[in-house]
C-alpha cells in the first residue's frame, strides 16, 4: 500500500492511538472495515442510510472535539478510536495487585479472562444496533429519529473501540473474535448475541426508551467497572465511552418522561381521573400508565439478568486479578481487596426471600446490581414527579429483583412485582397484570405511525424540553426528500 492511502486511511478514522505509525493494527482494521460496513448496511438502521442526519461525531477526546455536530450520511460516519488521556503514574486500584503500576500490555496469566471481558462488552454494542434497526420507519418525529441514529452510530463506535483492543493486544485470536462480533446476530437461532436481553426485540418506541433507560444503564455500570481496570488501554477506552453513554441514558429518561407527560396532559384535559380506564385513555391516542408500568417491569427484569448470578467465581476472579473493579471503585473507602469482607445477598431461605451475609468477592455481581437498582430507582422517581406535577394519581415502581428472572437465585421461582412468591397457577393467572400482553403490543403498534414533518410529534409523545445543539424547534434533524 502506498504511503498516501495509508495517511488518508489514518485520517479517515479519527484516533488518538497513533494509528498511522502502527502498521499491524492499521492493516487489521483495513481488513475489518469493509466487513463492518457490510454489517452496518445490512443490520444497521433500515431505510435511511442515504439521507443526511444531524449527528455528533467524536474526533478527539478534548472538550471541543468529542461532539462535533453536522449533517452526515450514516455509512460515511467517521467511527473513531479514542482513548481517554493516560493518567501519569496510575496504579492498580484493587485486588491482589493493588498498588502495582497499571499494565500497558496484556498480563499473560489473565489473557483469556481479559479477552472474554472485552468480547462480552463488545458483543452488546452491535447487538443493540440490530435490535433497533427498524425504529426509524416509525419514528414519532425527526428529533427522535435522529436520537436513535445517534445512539446507533455511537454503539457502532463502541464496537470499534473493543475491536481495536482485540486487534491491538490479542493477535490472531483477537482478529478472529473481531470477525465473530460481526457474525453473531441479535435473536439469531444459530448464532445469537451472547446475552439474553440483547436477543430480545425492540418492536416499538416505548420499548426503545425503556431499553435505553434500563439496558444501556447496565452497559454504563459495566463500563464504569471496566474503567477501573488495571489493564490501562481498557480503562482509558471505556472511560471515553462513558461520555457518549450519558446521551443514551438521557434518551431513555426523557423519552419515557415525554410519554408520561402527554398521557397525563390528555387525561387531565379530558377529566379522566382513573388511570385504569384504559379504553377511554387509548381512545385519546396516548399510552395508559398501567401499560407503561408493565413495560417497565419487563425491561427492568431482563436487564437485571445481565448482571449474572448473585454469587459468581468469575466475578471474584475478575476483581482479584485487577481486571474489573466495582462501580466507582476509586471513590469507595475500604481496603479494595475484600478478602475477609462480607456482603448482604438476597436468597430464598425456607420458602421466602431473605438477606444473608456472603463473602464479598463472589458477591460482586450482586453489589453492582444493587448500585444499578439504586440508580434506576432515582430515574423512576423523576418520572413520578412528571405524573405528580400533572396532577394524576398514579405512581410507577420498580418491581422486586426476584420478579420475572431467568438467571441467578430467582430463576427457579415466580415472584409478583411486590416480591411475594407465587405458585405456578397464581403466576399464570396474574401474569397479564405484571407483564406486557399481546393486546398491549397490538395497541402500541397501532400508535407507531411515522411523523416526518419537522417540529411535529406523534399523538402519544410530548415535544422535548429543548432541541439538540440549540437548533430551532422546527429543525430538520434528518433530511428526507419528499
Ligand atoms: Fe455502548
Ligand atoms: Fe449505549
Amino acid at each position: 500500500m502506498s504511503q498516501s492511502t495509508h495517511v488518508a486511511y489514518d485520517t479517515l478514522i479519527p484516533n488518538n492511538v497513533g494509528l498511522s505509525s502502527d502498521r499491524k493494527v492499521l492493516k487489521a482494521l483495513e481488513r475489518w472495515h469493509p466487513k463492518f460496513l457490510d454489517w452496518w448496511t445490512q443490520m444497521g438502521p433500515d431505510g435511511f442510510q442515504e439521507f443526511p442526519v444531524y449527528l455528533r461525531t467524536a474526533i478527539s477526546v478534548e472538550r471541543e472535539g468529542w461532539a462535533q455536530f453536522g449533517y452526515v450520511k450514516m455509512p460515511d460516519y467517521r467511527w473513531g478510536i479514542l482513548l481517554a488521556p493516560a493518567i501519569e503514574g496510575r496504579t492498580i486500584g484493587f485486588g491482589a495487585h493493588k498498588g502495582e503500576p497499571v499494565w500497558q500490555e496484556v498480563p499473560g496469566e489473565y489473557r483469556s479472562m481479559l479477552r472474554r471481558l472485552i468480547v462480552i462488552q463488545g458483543d452488546t454494542e452491535p447487538a443493540s444496533v440490530e435490535q433497533q434497526r427498524f425504529l426509524g420507519n416509525t419514528a414519532p418525529s425527526l428529533y427522535d429519529m435522529r436520537n436513535t441514529f445517534q445512539v446507533n452510530v455511537e454503539e457502532a463506535r463502541h464496537l470499534w473501540a473493543m475491536v481495536y483492543l482485540l486487534q491491538k493486544y490479542f493477535g490472531r485470536d483477537g482478529r478472529e473474535e473481531a470477525q465473530e462480533l460481526l457474525r453473531r446476530k441479535s435473536g439469531d437461532g444459530d448464532a445469537p448475541r451472547l446475552l439474553g436481553a440483547f436477543n430480545e426485540q425492540t418492536p416499538d418506541w416505548l420499548s426503545f426508551f425503556m431499553f435505553t433507560f434500563f439496558t444501556d444503564r447496565d452497559g454504563k455500570m459495566q463500563l464504569e467497572s471496566l474503567a477501573q481496570s488495571g489493564f490501562d488501554p481498557l480503562a482509558r477506552t471505556t472511560r471515553f465511552m462513558l461520555t457518549e453513554e450519558a446521551h443514551h441514558m438521557f434518551v431513555g429518561q426523557s423519552g419515557v418522561a415525554r410519554v408520561l407527560q402527554k398521557t397525563c396532559d390528555l387525561m387531565r384535559a379530558n377529566r379522566i381521573e382513573d388511570p385504569h380506564e384504559a379504553e377511554r385513555i387509548r381512545g385519546l391516542g396516548v399510552i395508559d400508565l398501567p401499560l407503561i408500568q408493565r413495560k417497565l417491569n419487563f425491561h427492568f427484569s431482563v436487564s437485571l439478568d445481565l448482571f449474572g448470578s448473585e454469587l459468581s467465581t468469575n466475578a471474584a476472579n475478575f476483581f482479584n486479578s485487577g481486571l474489573k473493579g466495582r462501580y466507582r471503585e476509586s471513590e469507595i473507602d475500604d481496603d479494595h481487596r475484600l478478602v475477609d469482607d462480607l456482603y448482604p445477598v438476597s436468597k430464598i431461605v425456607e420458602g421466602r426471600i431473605d438477606t444473608v451475609e456472603a463473602p464479598a468477592l463472589p458477591a460482586l455481581n450482586m453489589r453492582l446490581r444493587d448500585d444499578y437498582v439504586r440508580e434506576c430507582a432515582r430515574g423512576v422517581e423523576r418520572w413520578n414527579r412528571v405524573i405528580e406535577k400533572a396532577g394524576v394519581d398514579f405512581r410507577l415502581t420498580l418491581p422486586h429483583v426476584a420478579f420475572n428472572r431467568a438467571i441467578g437465585e430467582f430463576a427457579s421461582i415466580n415472584a409478583a412485582p411486590d416480591g411475594q412468591l407465587l405458585e405456578d397457577p397464581a403466576w399464570l393467572a396474574q401474569r397479564d397484570h405484571f407483564l406486557p400482553t399481546a393486546d398491549d403490543g397490538t395497541y402500541l403498534q397501532s400508535l407507531m405511525q411515522p411523523v416526518r414533518e419537522a417540529g411535529k410529534y406523534a399523538s402519544w409523545i410530548a415535544p422535548p424540553a429543548r432541541p439538540i445543539d440549540n437548533q430551532p424547534e422546527d429543525f430538520e434533524y434528518v433530511q428526507i426528500p419528499s
